[in-house]
């Protein structure tokens, strides 16, 4: 089937390789001319692990294409999906710009039928707007066709989207079209073999599912956060209280572990605009805003910690940090807990020596040069010269320290570890000071 897609980031990027990997026609369009022609030319912006190879097979065999040309691109796909950006607006609130620019750009050139796919994380209510932006291009160019927009959000994880992608656990599809229905199900037919994973309702409710979906998870995750900052206090280890909990099927092993707070362009955007959205429907969404406070207070808690085992003096102290993408497997560092952190040494005198797998070029990116940060080549370079050790991302190589190694490397031999890679009896007996996440009475 031809298909485009509108948007060469993240999710545009990923739904367009795995829609030719099973054999679609599909063009990309970007307004971004440096891109587009680096995409021609094998250069992927973002790192996604099986991305590259993906998308380098699929040009190949002719399956992809990029544009920045919106004419052409809309006048191949019959499907077109809309995958650009929906940045916070000052307010919290979802900017729809980009998504409505393309509505635009879709009315002023198409000639037949076609199916506008929303795959954008949008409020409930945006395929509304989408449609009445269609429209009115058309009735200013005098063109009467039909045409039907239905919401598909997608539920990719960074470092795992190409699986999510291909292995989906649902597809959603909202849409009051049978025609456009019928048309999605063709689409995803190679991912829905064996049992059945599409779920079908209107759009509203398939534009909430998005949010519902990601607010939950942010919510259990500022949960156990919660619990970890109690059981600090009353001198409680959450480890073993999420073993504890995990085994109930109805609490299930996912995403109860604490550490310094979520981050990404996801879930802190998306608690934040579902609250948003709420208001403007005149519904005081309390949990919502609690969730998102108990993370903007989480990502401060290394700090705080840091700052205890101090006695509140860190001038002239260098900190070894490992790990600044806000999860393992992305160089992303949008709303990361690194960066909190770091503004936080940096405001209160200290020195920082950071090692990242993959996000040093954005973090230089980010901070720019500067004398209290040294980007290091690897993990035991950050060590060096080093007083003490932060673990603020969960990467693999991290796990399992050789503790003499840390221990004579850092001046202070102290660890604070915002993911609870390390067992705090094991560096007790290799005589570092340890502090996790919730691990006992450390406030
Ligand atoms: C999230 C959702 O998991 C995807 O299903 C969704 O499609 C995506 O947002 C999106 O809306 O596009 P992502 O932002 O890539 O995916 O990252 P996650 O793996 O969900 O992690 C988010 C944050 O939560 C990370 O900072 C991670 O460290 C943190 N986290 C996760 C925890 O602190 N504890 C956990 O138990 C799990």
């Amino acid at each position: 089937m031809k298909v485009t897609i509108f948007g060469t980031g993240y999710v545009g990027l990923v739904t367009g390789s795995c829609l030719a990997e099973v054999g679609h026609e599909v063009i990309c369009v970007d307004i971004d001319e440096v891109k587009v022609q680096g995409l021609n030319r094998g250069m992927i912006p973002i790192y996604e692990p099986g991305l590259q190879p993906m998308v380098k097979a699929n040009r190949e065999a002719g399956r992809l294409r990029f544009t920045t040309d919106a004419a052409e691109a809309i006048a191949h796909g019959e499907t077109l999906f809309i995958a650009v950006g929906t940045p916070p607006d000052e307010d919290g609130s979802a900017d729809l710009q980009y998504v409505l620019t393309v509505a635009r750009t879709i009315g002023r050139h198409i000639d037949r039928p076609v199916v506008v796919v929303n795959k954008s994380t949008v409020p409930v209510g945006t395929a509304d707007q989408v449609r009445v932006a269609i429209e009115s291009e058309l009735t200013a160019r005098q063109v009467e066709l039909q045409f039907s927009v239905a919401s598909n959000p997608e539920f990719l994880k960074e470092g795992d989207a190409i699986n999510d992608c291909m292995r989906p656990d649902r597809i959603v599809i909202g849409s009051d079209s049978a025609e456009a229905i019928d048309r999605m199900r063709r689409l995803y037919a190679p991912f829905n073999r064996n049992h059945e994973r599409i779920v079908v309702m209107d759009v509203r409710s398939a534009e909430l599912t998005k949010y519902a979906a990601n607010a939950m998870l942010a919510t259990k995750i500022s949960f156990m956060n919660e619990m970890a900052n109690i059981a600090e206090r009353v001198g409680a280890d959450i480890e073993h209280v999420r073993q504890g909990i995990g085994s109930d099927p109805r609490i299930g092993w996912h995403f109860i572990y604490p550490g310094a707070g979520y981050g990404g362009s996801c879930f802190p955007k998306d608690v934040q605009a579902l609250a948003r959205t709420a208001r403007q429907h005149h519904y005081d969404a309390r949990l919502l805003d609690a969730v998102e406070a108990v993370n903007e207070s989480q990502k401060e808690h290394l700090f705080e910690l840091i700052q205890r085992h101090y006695s509140g003096s860190v001038t002239g102290k260098t900190f070894a940090i490992w790990g600044l993408a806000f999860k393992p497997n992305t160089d992303d560092m949008r709303a990361a807990s690194s960066r909190t952190l770091l503004r936080q040494l940096w405001a209160a005198g200290a020195t920082v020596r950071a090692f990242d797998p993959e996000a040093r070029t954005e973090a230089a990116h980010i901070f720019g040069t500067r004398d209290d940060l040294t980007l290091c080549e690897t993990a035991a370079d950050a060590l060096q010269g080093a007083d003490a050790l932060v673990v603020v991302t969960e990467w693999k190589q991290f796990r399992s320290p050789d503790l003499s190694t840390l221990k004579s490397a850092l001046a202070d031999a102290v660890v604070f570890d915002g993911r609870n890679l390390c067992e705090p009896a094991e560096m007790e007996a290799a005589g570092i000071a340890y502090f996790g996440i919730g691990r006992g009475r450390s406030l």
